[in-house]
């Protein structure tokens, strides 16, 4: 089977694919021949810090991706064999650029519903679960005022939406470029731009989704925040407390976002689909681009 592996961290284009022998289906396992694959931001960072993550993810060489959406094609003899044939998007951290994955952790295995695409599920990885860390963030500071730096990213977006109505002063903030996109995907929620942003008064937390640190500094300077959560920077150097959260993944929370995105009640963001043959040009062209939704990495059956 094809893979994507890293060797180094010399960054995206170092990336190799390599064959390697398809693993062995154990009793306890499903088999998928995989489809889709997001394309996140710690997908570059993976590969050129060795310090940007677990510990286990820096022992090279490691297939990159740790989640994506394939077809079930065999099933262990002590799983369900209704899976076969089922579509499902799976969790899998040992590295999910793979043409065939086997899973063995049922609690990271999620059937798809008819109604739910493979390019949303798999953009459910590394989405609405970091999402809903921040919202959990703003529920817990009941400041006057929220300011989001990065609401036009894909967490952000996401964030938009699992917001509570309530009477707090939300301020989505984007660059100049993303400001009609973001308008575009909410088109009921004023964003502004750092030079836009009124004076505030009361009091003010700052989610932090963008990691500039740069725009940080201004909105401290401007905003007097009684504290920053951040889930891109681990650390910042402020005297305003800071904290970086990150998501702990949950299956029950997973399933409730498929079912959401089943019945429409979650929109997922997503921008273009690469080949599997196209990984790089496709973290190139995530990382060089504003972000317009989560960039897909997609394979058809029969296509290398
Ligand atoms: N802690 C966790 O558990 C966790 C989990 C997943 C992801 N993350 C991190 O969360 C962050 C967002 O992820 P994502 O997938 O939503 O990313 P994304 O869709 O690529 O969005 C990145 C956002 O950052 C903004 N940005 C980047 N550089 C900026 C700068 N210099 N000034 C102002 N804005 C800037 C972008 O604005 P433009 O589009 O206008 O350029 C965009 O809004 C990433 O850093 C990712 O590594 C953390």
């Amino acid at each position: 089977m094809l893979t994507v592996t890293q060797t180094d961290f010399n960054g995206i284009d170092s990336l190799t694919y390599r064959e390697q022998p398809t693993p062995k289906l154990p009793a306890n396992g499903v088999q998928l021949a995989m489809t889709t694959w997001p394309v996140v931001p710690s997908d570059w960072h993976r590969e050129s810090q060795p310090d940007a993550t677990a510990e286990q993810l820096a022992i090279l060489p490691r297939i990159i991706g740790v989640g994506g959406v394939g077809e079930i094609t065999a099933v262990g003899t002590q799983r369900d064999a209704h899976l076969c044939h089922q579509r499902a998007l799976v969790m899998h951290p040992n590295g999910s650029y793979a043409e065939t994955i086997i899973s063995t952790n049922p609690d990271w295995l999620f059937p798809l519903p008819a109604t739910v695409s493979d390019a949303d599920a798999a953009a459910l990885t590394a989405g609405p679960g970091t999402a809903t860390v921040l919202r959990a963030a703003i529920l817990a500071n009941p400041t006057d005022n929220v300011v989001i730096t990065g609401a036009n990213a894909v967490i952000g977006l996401f964030l938009q939406q699992l917001l509570p109505t309530s009477d707090r002063h939300i301020y989505p903030i984007v660059s100049p470029a993303s400001r009609a996109y973001f308008q575009q995907v909410q088109p009921h929620t004023p964003a502004y731009t750092l030079a836009e942003l009124p004076h505030l008064t009361g009091t003010t937390l700052i989610i932090d989704i963008a990691g500039a640190s740069g725009l940080l500094q201004e909105l401290i300077s401007r905003c007097q925040p009684e504290k920053i959560v951040s889930i891109a920077l681990q650390n910042f150097p402020t005297t305003v407390p800071f904290e970086f959260v990150h998501e702990d993944f949950n299956p029950v929370q997973m399933r409730t976002f498929i079912q959401a995105v089943a019945t429409g009640r979650l929109q997922v963001p997503l921008d273009r689909t690469f080949p599997f043959t196209a990984v790089k040009a496709a973290q190139h062209y995530a990382q060089d681009h504003h972000s317009r939704g989560r960039v897909l990495v997609t394979k058809t059956k029969g296509s290398y």
